[in-house]
């Protein structure tokens, strides 16, 4: 058989056989075969050195069109079986564009929403926010406060001291001193944040908890316009007429001190009886003279209320959870309630 003839064979045979090749690996096996360098094409043409030039020409020409021609065979076929697997593929997932999605989508934790509902009533009564450090010093939580270096109720809140000589802020009431010296009165401030304790944990206390400070300066403030704002504040987040009652309390840095009490009765109801109807939920008081002055106000000229609210008692209030430790587990079968 001469060579053209075998070349002629062998274009037949390839573009024959390509059409079975059905996967990438029967592809490349197939042109090993006919183009590779160990492959039939070279093969034939080790013959050429031995013809006439002319024919040598001719069959060196028919050679180079038949790998082009297998070549571009291949490129199609390759091609052709990409598409071939991309549509396979699509046939065996389907794609429901309405099928409703599991519920994985996550919400705010219901002291976040807490503290966002709080300071939204709170800044449309006038008051900024802000911010205080977490590692405060000694001056900031508790000397500042008037909290004399040996004062016994600075045992009243077991502290957490770093290292150096700071301390975890034991009380949001940090911020008041930091809230004196950076305005000038009058002013009102609400910070809310997060409070630690050197305390044995149980269901109504957490070694980390959330409060939210409440400071106003002004002339002549008195205990009715501390009520005023806390009955305010209080109706709108229960979402009904609060009444309140105070006691009096002990902190170093309000003079008078008071226990903020709520009445659990709806107006006119005779649910609860005596003191049973008043629920603790709130320390308050007017600004020790002593605070003013440590915070560069003069307290023959301003006075003021400042009040400590506890948000996750509000919170569990709120939702009716009885055990203040649920709130920090990160246990989705109880952040999901929300
Ligand atoms: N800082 C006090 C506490 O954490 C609460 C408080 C704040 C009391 C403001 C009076 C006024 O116990």
């Amino acid at each position: 058989m001469d060579l053209l003839t075998a070349i002629t064979n062998l274009e037949r045979e390839a573009l024959d056989s390509i059409g079975v090749c059905d996967s990438k690996v029967a592809l490349e096996e197939h042109y090993h075969r006919f183009l590779g360098k160990k492959g039939e094409l070279t093969a034939i043409l080790r013959g050429l050195k031995d013809l006439a030039p002319e024919a040598r020409r001719q069959t060196g020409e028919e050679a180079n069109r038949v790998r082009a021609a297998i070549e571009s065979a291949h490129a199609r076929a390759r091609t052709e079986l990409e598409r071939r697997l991309i549509e396979e593929r699509l046939q065996g997932e389907s794609y429901d564009a309405l099928r409703p999605l599991p519920d994985l989508t996550g919400h705010l934790h219901p002291i976040t929403s807490m503290q966002m509902e709080v300071e939204q009533i709170f800044t449309g009564m006038g008051f900024q926010i802000m911010d205080g450090p977490e590692i405060e010093t000694d001056e900031n939580n508790f000397g500042r406060l008037n909290f004399s270096d040996d004062h016994p109720a600075r045992d009243m809140q077991d502290t957490i001291w770093t290292t150096d000589g700071n301390l975890l802020r034991t009380h949001t009431s940090s911020v008041q001193v930091r809230a004196m010296r950076l305005l000038r009165p009058p002013f009102r401030i609400i910070a809310p944040g997060r409070v630690f304790r050197y305390e044995e944990t149980d269901a109504t206390h957490e070694s980390t908890f959330h409060q939210v400070e409440g400071m106003l300066i002004d002339r002549e403030v008195s205990v009715a316009n501390l009520i005023h704002v806390m009955k305010t504040f209080l109706s709108r987040v229960f979402e009904r007429p609060i009444e309140v009652r105070l006691r009096p309390g002990y902190f170093p840095f309000v003079e008078p001190g008071f226990e903020l009490d709520i009445n659990r009765n709806l107006e006119g109801e005779r649910r609860f009886e005596g003191d049973a109807a008043w629920l603790e939920l709130l320390p308050c008081g007017l600004v020790h003279p002593n605070v003013l002055s440590a915070g560069g106000i003069d307290p023959k000229q301003w006075s003021g209320f400042a009040f400590g609210l506890g948000l996750d008692r509000l919170v569990m209030m709120k939702y009716g959870i009885e055990d203040i430790r649920h709130m920090f587990t990160g246990n989705l079968r109880f952040l999901s309630q929300f």
